[in-house]
């Protein structure tokens, strides 16, 4: 018994991908799938637009955008290894969303566009990965395409994210010539064969470098420059060391093309080999062993109505330790109450499977009747283990929003309440002004028409929305803190969150250093970590 269940933990892999929109990461999961046997054939994106929509997009407003809203968890089984891809927004918009799903990821994979190298995007979202500290895998992709110098694509890993990287294989012919690699480990190319357009698995050639066949198929010019790139890599470039890799301060870096499918599985199987089961995580009780008996999970996203047929509220649990099994008792420790987990759900897009049972690292969906909260733990004894809080990330837009009808009050104050659960916006009121004006906070504007839409359309309320000049955040810690004694500058305003916590507004930096220099004693903080 014991035995099966350490199995399940060790066989277990659970990553995020990360990347700027477009750079691939849509494609890349689907051919992921594809070679987990969990798809036959992937809608190539380019072909999505026709037969509409990939397989991890779901929500309507979605499918309108033609961008990926709300992440998905996807699960598959490849080589003796269960993987959780835990799929993420593409549009940076959502990215608050992300920012969360990558609490509840044991690694990340960052895709990264050859031509266009790190994008903004891209260097948020792996400053989350940072702050974690878990291994980050890349994956530069589009190689088929013209792109920069991977020389200098290894160079701005350095200097623009501040990560030693250890390219696991190298290109050969980026200036649009793409030949295929040459893989450092192995000592072989891995020649570059178009296929069917990526709708399926690719054969390739492989062989040993100094194999005379190369050097026909390469020309006897491109196979000169690899073998000198090769020289050059290992003598200048970083060590590979692995306990770096699990430690997020090396990132292994695998060329290839997800679109052709060329590098993918290469990629995967290599991935896997280095990347980590479940580890333990750090509680109020000190780290969690993921092998303990004691099963326990946290919340890092609540979704309303995923599926209009349904009309229902789920929270996403990522396991931690022990073994869940469906209709277990466990205790809500925020709320000191045991409860039951009766309908627990695991997805792929808009489909959904009851589990039975479930390990450390898997992603379970239950029914959520109003009582979670993002961040909050569930344990199956009395430990009362609470997993360090899930950081509340700084919006940097607002609005003011009213009810149109103000008969319809009480609709818009319930749909406000549980997309805010959701995380979907951030709600601040004026100190002693109470729920009549509410001012909504967001990470992307378009989180605005969204939470326009699905008042409207989940809860029956059309909204009015007056922009607000803001663009930046400080939560306020100061003891004694006191409204009327707080020193403000013209343009920033007060307000408080959902905890009733001091919350400064500002326009810009340079208000924010007058307000920061006013009130010496206060620190200001533009994340809030809950605790
Ligand atoms: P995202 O999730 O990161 O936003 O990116 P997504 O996978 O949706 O890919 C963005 C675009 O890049 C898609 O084109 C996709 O076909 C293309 N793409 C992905 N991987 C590769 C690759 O390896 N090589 C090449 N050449 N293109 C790739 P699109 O949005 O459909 O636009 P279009 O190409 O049809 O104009």
């Amino acid at each position: 018994m014991q035995e099966q269940f350490l199995q399940q933990v060790r066989r277990r892999r659970s990553f995020a991908i990360i990347s700027h929109p477009d750079a691939g990461k849509t494609t890349l999961t689907e051919k992921l799938l594809l070679y987990g046997g969990a798809i036959r054939l992937a809608g190539s994106v380019k072909s999505r637009r026709a037969q509409k929509h990939a397989v991890s997009d779901w929500m309507e407003i979605e499918k309108q955008r033609g961008i990926s809203v709300t992440s998905s968890v996807l699960q598959f089984d490849y080589n003796g290894y269960c993987i959780n891809i835990l799929d993420t927004p593409g549009h940076q918009d959502f990215s608050e969303d992300t920012y969360r799903t990558l609490m509840a990821a044991d690694s990340a994979v960052m895709v990264i566009d050859c031509a266009k190298g790190v994008e903004e995007q891209t260097k948020k979202l792996f400053r989350v990965c940072k702050m974690r500290g878990i291994p980050i895998f890349t994956f530069v992709n589009k190689l088929d395409r013209a792109g920069k110098d991977p020389f200098e694509l290894m160079e701005e890993l350095e200097s623009v994210l501040g990560i030693q990287s250890y390219p696991m294989n190298w290109p050969i012919g980026t200036d649009g010539n793409f030949k295929g690699v040459y893989n450092r480990i192995k000592s072989q190319i891995e020649v570059f064969n178009e296929g069917k357009h990526g709708q399926s698995i690719v054969e390739s050639v492989i062989g040993d470098v100094k194999d005379e066949v190369f050097k026909d198929l390469l020309g006897e010019n491109l196979h000169h420059q690899l073998m000198e790139e090769i020289e050059l890599l290992d003598g200048a470039g970083d060590d590979f060391n692995l306990n770096k890799v699990l430690k997020g301060e090396l990132t292994p870096v695998f060329f290839g093309s997800a679109m052709t499918n060329f590098g993918v599985r290469p990629f995967l199987e290599s991935f896997l080999e280095m990347t980590t089961p479940p580890m333990a995580r750090m509680s109020n009780r000190g780290e969690i062993d993921p092998e303990s008996n004691n099963f326990t999970g946290f919340i890092f996203k609540i979704q309303a109505n995923m599926n209009p047929a349904h009309r229902d509220r789920i929270a996403f649990i990522r396991i931690c330790s022990g073994k869940f099994e469906k209709g277990m008792n466990v205790n809500h420790v925020r709320l000191n109450k045991a409860i039951k987990l009766a309908q627990p759900q695991q997805f792929l897009a808009q489909d959904r499977a009851v589990v039975e049972e479930a390990y450390p690292g898997d992603i379970i969906g239950v029914h959520d009747p109003g009582i979670f909260n993002i961040g909050d733990t569930l344990c199956q004894d009395n430990s009362k283990i609470q997993y360090e809080g899930i950081p509340v990330f700084a919006p940097e837009h607002f609005a003011r929003v009213y009810a149109k009808d103000s008969m319809k009050r009480k609709q818009f104050i319930k749909g406000i309440e549980q997309i805010s659960e959701e995380g979907a916006i951030q709600v601040y009121k004026r100190p002693f002004v109470g729920v009549e004006e509410l001012i909504v906070g967001v990470v992307g504007v378009l989180q605005f028409e969204v939470l326009q839409y699905r008042l409207e359309k989940e809860y029956g309320v059309e909204i009015k929305m007056q922009t607000l000049p803001y663009r930046f955040i400080r939560w306020v810690e100061q003891d004694n803190f006191d409204y009327d004694r707080f020193s403000l500058t013209m343009d920033s305003l007060i307000v408080q969150d959902k905890e009733e916590k001091p919350v400064v507004l500002f326009e810009n930096e340079w208000s924010i250093q007058k307000v920061e220099e006013r009130n010496k004693s206060a620190i200001m903080r533009s994340i809030s970590r809950k605790d």
